[in-house]
């Protein structure tokens, strides 16, 4: 019903993805499989919602009200079984900033905050751009799955350990957790006492036959440490409306995080990503689900066409998010060598693993949200490229 196959031309619309090409990896024509957006038009629903608004020609301070409010609490209701309470919710401008805010609000400078790497980069430097100290509690790596290591984590934790920084599901190892390992981690947080930051932003994108669980819904202890961060921006293409949900069932925590938001500023919601975030929570599910087929379908040509043609790579299951995680080590690269191979050789830009902390090198990201003649063509590219270095060998 939806189309997402058509390649739309970016290039005109400022994009980072493919506008900055030139100046920002120095290939201009290559392909960028790399930011975590998506090459698909946004809903036709949202698109209806976003021109309703910008035809009332004045676009001053906004307020979030009912229908903004109800459409969260139904989706969270509707799509992972969790009641939340209106007055739980808070504003944010995205999640990023949101993790910051927590790190400011719930750590004081050298305190140790906790990621589980490989992970999402600006979660470090949240920590380490606001003077606390990082936590690595890496994941371990069990055949082709991704689990937590707890007994590491605990050995860990220390008197200024404050809070840890949950990536659930997680990118960009594709993991969506199950409640006997969120349940597992939320009893470790409870009894060290830290706060929980859980984004949740990929919680939307899980592969048939998996199903998202809040962190907060695991148990009463659990939802009184955490902020859940929610956002409409991966789920429906929107992150250019600067729009994100913070959860915090806690009076003392919510507290907390609204004055170190307030104190930076950062209370005005945007007019446009609350139309639409009203739109997606309400009328965007029929979308969600044939995005998710597709989303299925192009890593499914990934790992099909990678591991068929070059033997030195393995793509590790697609559980939850759009960004597959390959295990190009048997390529016998170094993270340099990787680099020069897919960008400057293949013309394909991905995210280099290394830069998603430990456990990361030997590894690339792709992002899978691009119609398939656009991931075909640079699967194209890194197949001839690969014949061409062993043709040189
Ligand atoms: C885990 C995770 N958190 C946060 C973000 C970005 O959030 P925002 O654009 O709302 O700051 C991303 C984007 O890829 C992400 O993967």
């Amino acid at each position: 019903m939806y189309d997402f196959d058509t390649v739309p031309d970016r290039v005109p619309t400022g994009c980072v993805k493919w506008s900055a090409r030139r100046e920002l990896c120095g290939e201009e024509d290559a392909i960028p499989l790399w930011v975590a957006d998506m090459d698909f038009p946004v809903a036709p629903e949202i698109q209806e919602a976003i021109r309703a608004r910008a035809e009332h020609p004045i676009y001053g301070y906004p307020v979030r009200q009912d229908g903004f409010y109800e459409s969260l609490t139904g989706w969270t209701r509707r799509r992972y079984g969790w009641e939340i309470r209106r007055e739980w919710i808070c504003y944010s401008p995205g999640i990023v900033p949101a993790v910051n805010l927590a790190v400011l609000a719930f750590t004081r400078p050298g305190d140790k905050v906790v990621i589980q790497s490989p992970v999402y980069y600006p979660f470090g430097a949240a920590v380490l751009n606001n003077g606390r100290r990082l936590l690595d509690n890496p994941l371990r790596l069990e055949g082709d799955r991704y689990v937590m290591d707890l007994p590491d984590l605990e050995r860990k934790i220390d008197s200024r350990t404050k809070l840890l920084i949950l990536c659930s599901p997680h990118n960009p190892v594709g993991r969506v957790w199950t409640r006997e390992e969120l349940s597992a981690l939320a009893e470790l947080c409870a009894r060290k006492n830290l706060v929980v930051v859980s984004d949740e932003i990929h919680a939307d994108i899980v592969m048939p036959g998996r199903r998202h669980t809040c962190f907060a819904a695991i148990s009463e202890d659990a939802a009184s440490r955490s902020l859940t961060c929610l956002a409409v921006s991966k789920t429906f293409n929107l992150a250019g409306l600067c729009t994100a949900n913070v959860v915090i069932p806690d009076r003392r925590l919510r507290d907390g995080f609204s004055t170190a938001a307030g104190n930076l500023g950062l209370g005005t919601s945007n007019v446009f990503g609350i139309a639409a975030q009203e739109a997606a929570y309400t009328k965007g599910e029929p979308w969600l689900e044939e995005l998710i087929r597709y989303v299925r379908g192009n890593y499914l040509r990934l790992k099909t066409v990678l591991e068929g043609g070059i033997p030195g790579i393995r793509v590790l299951p697609l559980e939850g998010t759009y960004l597959a995680w390959a295990d190009c080590r048997g390529l016998g690269m170094s993270d340099p060598e990787l680099k020069d191979f897919f960008l400057h050789k293949a013309k394909v830009w991905l995210d280099e693993g290394i830069k998603f902390g430990t456990g990361g090198s030997g590894f690339q990201r792709f992002n899978l949200a691009c119609p398939r003649a656009t991931l075909d063509a640079a699967l194209d590219r890194i197949l001839s490229a690969y014949e061409a270095r062993r043709a040189a060998d």
